[in-house]
């Protein structure tokens, strides 16, 4: 006996290991809803056009609500010997209607079907995941809010470079998030185009509608080109693109977390319940979120070349090639959730130690560079200015003292344009504090950033 579906001008039954081999319905059946969705709009378009009576319509838009709830409540038996989820509902629907189930696949092929399934799915996942990018956004910028005026460290090349708050360095994260969220919307908008119509590749004899079909599916509009629909997955690699920079992102916040939890920064602490202990240090307290977040994102960039690579060279239209495309897709959705998810209970129980980060600001010379513009300020041209603070650093490594910590005497050696009004620009307070323009660090500056950014998030 061969195979149902196309068994017509086969002389024998499909090799059972190639049925499992070619088999997708252990991983696509996650989008049996979207089929399901397809499937009734489908129908009801057919209906509509005069290619389905009334009646008929009726029937195979009950007998597809029945199989949703077998489904949902655990009762529907997947067959692998049916290939994928398409065919299984299908097969299930004449099962329970008869003949007129296996009407529904008129002017229909899988190949736009499977299509169709993916982006509904993944518009559906788009919306949810960015939500939960919003709501990690969200507790970033309540965490800077209430830290516009803790002070620590600023690095580049990993060496204290200038005191800069809390607060601004939080909301440089979230800089990362905003546009990672645009990306997200942006990216949607060519997911959620329609391919069903294009049948196999060409189209159909049948006259269809598909403005109907992407109404009813809440698509913003049909495709171009049926021979593109059936055999584009830019959508999805776009999505693991779009995926790709968040979870970039988040393994750089991951790192600076892992670092500054650690016995060397002690800048902040993550509770407990985010964290593990080892079976042998009794001391120790891991932070594996943050860790294994940064860990997942290697994996996702793997699922980005997958698919690039997957789609290389492949000749118009649809090949067998693109049911790989799934599990990356997949993969990729439920390590982007998990990752966000994470990070957005995580991030506003995150409590930074401030007499840590304040003392670790007063270490390494983090106001050399307010020194040198206070002398410029009193007409020393810049590069004299640096040679100047240049020795000062050089005397305070030798005598254990850092510039806030000299004598007016001392710092005098180094020049006489330097006066008692020199320990405002020495301080933590009076360096960030002059930072006070758009974009900078200065405590009012880092409050109005928050407040922007609460609204840009509403
Ligand atoms: N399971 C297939 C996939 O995931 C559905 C489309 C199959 N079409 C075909 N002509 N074999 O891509």
């Amino acid at each position: 006996q061969t195979n149902s579906a196309w068994g017509g001008r086969f002389a024998e039954a499909t090799h059972q290991f190639v049925a499992e081999f070619t088999a997708s319905v252990g991983f696509d059946r996650r989008m049996y809803r979207q089929d399901i969705q397809g499937s009734i709009a489908h129908a009801t378009m057919l209906a509509a056009v005069g290619v389905l009576s009334e009646t008929e319509k009726q029937q195979i838009v009950s007998g597809l609500q029945e199989i949703l709830v077998e489904i949902e409540e655990g009762r529907f038996n997947w067959r692998v010997e049916l290939e994928d989820v398409h065919m299984n509902i299908e097969s299930a629907l004449t099962e329970k209607i008869g003949l007129v189930g296996k009407k529904l696949h008129t002017g229909r092929s899988r190949n736009d079907q499977v299509a169709t399934d993916i982006r509904l799915y993944l518009r559906d996942q788009t919306d949810v995941i960015a939500a939960e990018l919003k709501r990690l956004q969200s507790g970033l910028i309540e965490l800077a809010a209430s830290n516009t005026d803790t002070i620590m460290p600023g690095f580049t090349h990993l060496q204290t470079a200038q005191p800069v708050t809390f607060g601004h360095h939080l909301l440089a994260w979230n800089e990362m998030l905003q546009r990672d969220s645009e990306r997200l919307q942006d990216c949607r908008k060519r997911v959620n185009i329609m391919p069903l119509g294009a049948a196999a590749l060409a189209g159909t004899t049948y006259p269809i509608d598909r403005a109907i079909t992407a109404e009813l599916l809440g698509f913003d509009g049909p495709s171009e080109n049926s021979l593109d629909s059936v055999s584009d997955r830019d959508f999805a690699i776009e999505f693991a693109s779009v995926a790709s920079l968040i979870m970039m992102h988040l393994s750089r916040m991951s790192e600076e977390l892992v670092l500054w939890t650690s016995a060397q920064f002690d800048f902040v602490s993550l509770p407990d319940r985010f964290c593990t202990g080892s079976s042998i240090m009794p001391q120790k307290k891991n932070p594996d979120v943050p860790e294994l977040v940064r860990g997942k994102s290697g994996r996702i960039f793997g699922h980005l070349v997958g698919l690039l690579t997957l789609m290389k060279s492949q000749p118009l239209a649809y090949n067998k090639d693109n049911q790989e495309d799934k599990e990356p897709l997949f993969d990729t959705i439920d390590h982007l959730w998990g990752s966000l998810h994470a990070f957005a209970e995580m991030v506003p129980h995150i409590s930074p130690k401030k007499e840590k980060m304040r003392e670790a600001a007063l270490r390494g010379f983090s106001t050399a560079t307010d020194l040198a513009d206070y002398l410029v300020k009193k007409g020393m041209p810049f590069r004299d200015a640096h040679e100047v603070v240049g020795k000062s650093v050089a005397y305070g490594i030798e005598t254990g003292k850092d510039l806030g910590q000299m004598s007016l005497t001392e710092l005098q050696r180094f020049s006489d344009l330097i006066i008692e009004d020199v320990f405002d620009v020495l301080t933590l307070e009076g360096s960030v504090g002059a930072r006070d323009h758009l974009g900078g660090t200065a405590p009012t500056q880092v409050a109005a950033a928050a407040e922007r950014a609460r609204k840009r998030l509403e």
